[in-house]
């Protein structure tokens, strides 16, 4: 509606709208007249049948009887089994109706069909198990000459990952800077595989992502995505969709962690405040704030932050960073960020251009390297 607004094209939609409201309404038309021609002309012949029948029986009785020989049938015997055969064709009738209705609902069946026949793309493997649950491993994540290209990319084109190893040991906190596009986002995405390797291998615990139960590795890795997608529900809803069992005061822990209880408290319904379509009645910072919450409710091993506060101005951004700071502890955290400020503390920043590492190091040590880091923090700085 926004978009509708400020482009000012109410007129363009209402046409775009209209037209196809009539192209429905052809459509529906037609469904609705599909075979029924056929029905059409089956019972004009029906009804006109037995008038046929009167006739010519009719006709071949009253010249016999003119001149003067036995039919060998009354008119009585007629008229029963005309009856008779209007009995039978009407069910016939309604038979041929189903087979029709059938005709029409297959269109619809193969078309839902489609979906339920996909094949997942990411499925376990047979002898899948659970990632290693020892606390010298847990955690640890590792890149093994990783490139990857998205599937519907053409294959001589640059892999959006190229060639990037790193390891990350347990309790670890890491971060990716980089150019817009430079790959940092999917990076996030290779570790709880939500896409598949095209070659080299992404490690959890020491084992091949592939070699892991699914489910139970996405139980292992929270992430807070770049634009954070919230229900049509109320804000607990939300929240506990990390946890379903998680008791108000488990939300309101949470909550207040990621420093978005006091604006909960001030909304007229709290917690049960409807959010609306993707949370469009939540300020960016807020919505921010409120997937921080779910995240720390699922209380993961492993963290993915994609630019989780960069809808906050200064003040929250340094209050969520502390809670964040606290979230860290014990926990295997990958940032990524564009204002530095947030991962100056990091054990290692690694440097992304196009796919590529091109510079990792503490942020003193890349300072020192006078590079790319370096470039991008004075620019931020100057
Ligand atoms: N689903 C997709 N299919 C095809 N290409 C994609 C897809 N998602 C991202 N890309 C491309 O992959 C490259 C890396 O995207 P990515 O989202 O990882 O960048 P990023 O470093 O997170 O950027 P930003 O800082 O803007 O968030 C981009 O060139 C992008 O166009
Ligand atoms: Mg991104």
């Amino acid at each position: 509606m926004l978009l509708v607004k400020t482009y000012s094209r109410q007129r363009a939609e209402s046409e775009r709208y209209a037209d196809q409201n009539l192209n429905q309404i052809e459509l529906q038309v037609r469904q609705a007249m599909s075979g029924q021609l056929f029905f059409g002309v089956v019972q004009v012949f029906m009804s006109a049948v037995p008038a046929i029948i009167y006739l010519v029986s009719g006709w071949l009785i009253a010249s016999a009887q003119g001149q003067g020989f036995d039919p060998g049938i009354t008119a009585g015997t007629i008229v029963a089994f005309t009856t008779v055969q209007a009995r039978l064709l009407f069910p016939m009738m309604a038979l041929m109706r189903v087979t029709l209705d059938l005709q029409t609902s297959r269109a619809l069946f193969s078309r839902i069909f489609e979906y339920i026949d996909l094949e997942p793309e990411i499925v376990d493997a047979p002898d899948a198990k659970e990632p290693s649950s020892d606390p010298a491993v847990a955690g640890r994540i590792e890149f093994d000459r990783v490139r990857f290209r998205y599937p519907d990319v053409p294959d001589d084109t640059r892999p959006t990952i190229d060639d990037v190893s790193f390891t990350v040991e347990p309790g670890e906190f890491i971060a990716f800077v980089g150019a817009s596009g430079s790959g940092k986002t999917t990076i996030g995405m290779l570790l709880p595989r939500l896409y598949e390797v095209s070659s080299g291998a992404v490690r959890y615990g020491g084992d091949d992502v592939r070699d892991l139960k699914h489910e139970s590795l996405m139980e292992r890795i929270g992430v807070v995505t770049q634009e954070p997608y919230l229900f049509h529900a109320t804000i607990a809803e939300n929240l506990r969709y990390a946890k379903p069992d998680a008791s108000d005061e488990e939300l309101e822990q949470a909550a207040r962690l990621a420093n978005i209880h006091d604006t909960i408290a001030t909304f007229e319904h709290g917690y049960d405040t409807v959010v609306g379509e993707r949370g469009y009645r939540l300020s960016g910072g807020e919505k921010q704030r409120i997937a921080i919450a779910r995240v720390l409710l699922k209380n993961p091993r492993v963290l993915v932050l994609d630019e989780a506060t960069s809808a906050l101005d200064t003040l929250n951004e340094r209050v969520v960073q502390r809670a964040l700071d606290d979230a860290r502890s014990g926990r295997t955290t990958v940032a990524i960020a564009h204002r530095l400020s947030t991962i100056v503390d990091a054990d290692r920043i690694y440097v992304l251009d196009a796919g590529r590492i091109i510079e990792q190091g503490t942020h003193d040590a890349l300072l020192e390297l006078e590079g790319a880091y370096a470039a991008l923090y004075s620019q931020q700085h100057s």
